[in-house]
């Protein structure tokens, strides 16, 4: 059998006095959209920056296509396109500059770099708003922009960390269809939401992770059966408490 596109072997990770992921194991397969759900604090974030090299292990270890993510970063860079959780932009730059250049920054042949930048531009509903400086983009408007900077490469591998924080329902359904179509091109997607009707729409599994423990795994209508209730995010709440968290 093929091996999983994301492989996780018991990760994990310290910050001074903070434990943030503690023994994690896990794997996304090739062509899978997974969802890495957790409260505030979980983890999530702190995973997907090793797993795009950012962050080095404390102890165990990530792959990546099939490389480990400390010996083979390089490669791990050709692969994945990530789409931060806090968007990075250029506040000076216009949404085409900024999309161009993520773009050269992956070498890609220029007349590639424009009918990727456009097309998902036309998705994104950013055309008309190309030429305008990000810093004067709306909040929402920025995310978007983010998630096309992500993707302009057309990458195997994509870690998009809460995309749809603070967009508006019709940015978040050009979303949703935007994700639905890296699914149908057999991309492997890593995805974080607090939205648990997202995970539950979009997701093929979703790991539930608390204070850097795996604590659920399934397809959402597998844990949504097994925990005996009516929705994800009633499942969530039953494992992960009423508490509010960091
Ligand atoms: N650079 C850092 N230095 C110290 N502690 C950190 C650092 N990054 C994360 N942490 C801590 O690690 C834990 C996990 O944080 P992380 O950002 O991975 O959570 P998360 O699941 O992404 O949360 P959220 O849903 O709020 O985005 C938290 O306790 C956080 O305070
Ligand atoms: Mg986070």
């Amino acid at each position: 059998m093929e091996k999983a596109a994301i492989v996780i072997d018991n990760l994990t990770k310290r910050f001074e006095d903070v434990t943030a992921v503690d023994g994690l194991s896990l794997e996304v397969e090739n062509g899978e959209l997974y969802g890495l759900l957790g409260p505030n604090g979980a983890g999530k974030t702190t995973v997907i920056n090793v797993l795009c090299g950012l962050l080095e292990p404390t102890s165990g270890s990530v792959s990546v296509g099939g490389y480990d993510v400390q010996k083979e970063p390089v490669k791990v860079k050709e692969l994945i396109g990530v789409c931060p959780q806090d968007a990075a932009v250029y506040p000076y730059l216009t949404g085409r500059e900024n999309v161009e250049l993520f773009g050269n920054l992956h070498a890609m042949p220029k007349d590639k770099l424009k009918r990727n930048t456009e097309e998902l531009l036309g998705k994104m509903g950013l055309l008309e708003d190309a030429k305008r400086r990000v810093g004067k983009y709306s909040g929402g408007m920025k995310r978007r922009i983010n998630l096309i900077m992500a993707l302009v490469h057309d990458p195997k591998i994509a870690f998009l960390d809460e995309p749809t924080v603070a967009m508006d329902p019709q940015s978040r359904h050009a979303v949703w269809d935007f994700i639905r179509e890296l699914k149908k091109e057999n991309k492997t997607v890593i995805l974080t939401t607090h939205y648990m009707e997202e995970a539950e729409e979009l997701c093929d599994r979703v790991g539930i992770i608390d204070r850097g423990k795996l604590i659920a795994l399934g397809a959402p209508k597998q844990l949504i059966d097994k925990f005996e209730e009516k929705n994800l995010e009633d499942v969530f709440i039953q494992l992960t408490g009423r508490r509010i968290r960091e």
